[in-house]
């Protein structure tokens, strides 16, 4: 007798435990609300870039520099010019010159352009203006926010 209250019990209890189990699953999985295909195209766009940086902390470093010191007058976006030339690539452009040329472009544009160096004095001539110099950024840094401006183009 007192086994069968037992086994109706559970019984019941299975059986309603899985009735919530089916009523969360709905719940769940029903979405909150709709998104317009414009807000899904850009929260995927943006959680490629977080995943790219992610898996990338160097990619996250240099653009953090970059924002925080050339953003100014260089475009994030790294393909339309602004006050500065779009950065997407740069590297590419001083392949010609050893690697320290455009270190110490970065470093101290000024002196470059008043030592001679033909690509300093070519992009002065092109823009008349004169960048921000930066000397206390070290190889690291620099080579991070070249990397971002390599990479993040893409
Ligand atoms: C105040 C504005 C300004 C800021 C801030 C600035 N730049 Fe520039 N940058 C320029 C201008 C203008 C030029 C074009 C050359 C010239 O006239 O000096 C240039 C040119 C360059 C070039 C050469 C581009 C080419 O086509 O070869 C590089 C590389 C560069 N900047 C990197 C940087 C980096 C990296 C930072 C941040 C650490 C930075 N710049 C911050 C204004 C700026």
């Amino acid at each position: 007798m007192n086994a069968k209250i037992l086994y109706d019990t559970i019984l019941r209890l299975v059986f309603a435990t899985l009735l919530l189990m089916i009523l969360f699953a709905f719940i769940v999985i029903k979405e909150p609300h709709e998104m317009t295909s414009k807000e899904a195209e850009n929260s995927e766009t943006t959680q490629l870039i977080d995943l790219k940086e992610k898996r990338d902390p160097k990619l996250a470093k240099g653009k953090l520099l970059f924002k925080n010191n050339c953003a100014a007058c260089h475009n994030k976006n790294l393909k339309d010019d602004l006050t500065g030339p779009a950065l997407g690539n740069v590297s590419e452009r001083w392949e010609a010159y050893p690697k320290e040329d455009l270190y110490n472009w970065i470093r101290n544009s000024q002196l470059m352009i008043e030592e001679g160096h033909p690509k300093a004095k070519a992009l002065y001539e092109k823009y008349k203006l004169t960048m921000n110099a930066f000397p206390n950024l070290t190889d690291e840094e620099i080579e991070a926010m070249l990397y971002f401006c390599d990479k993040g183009a893409d």
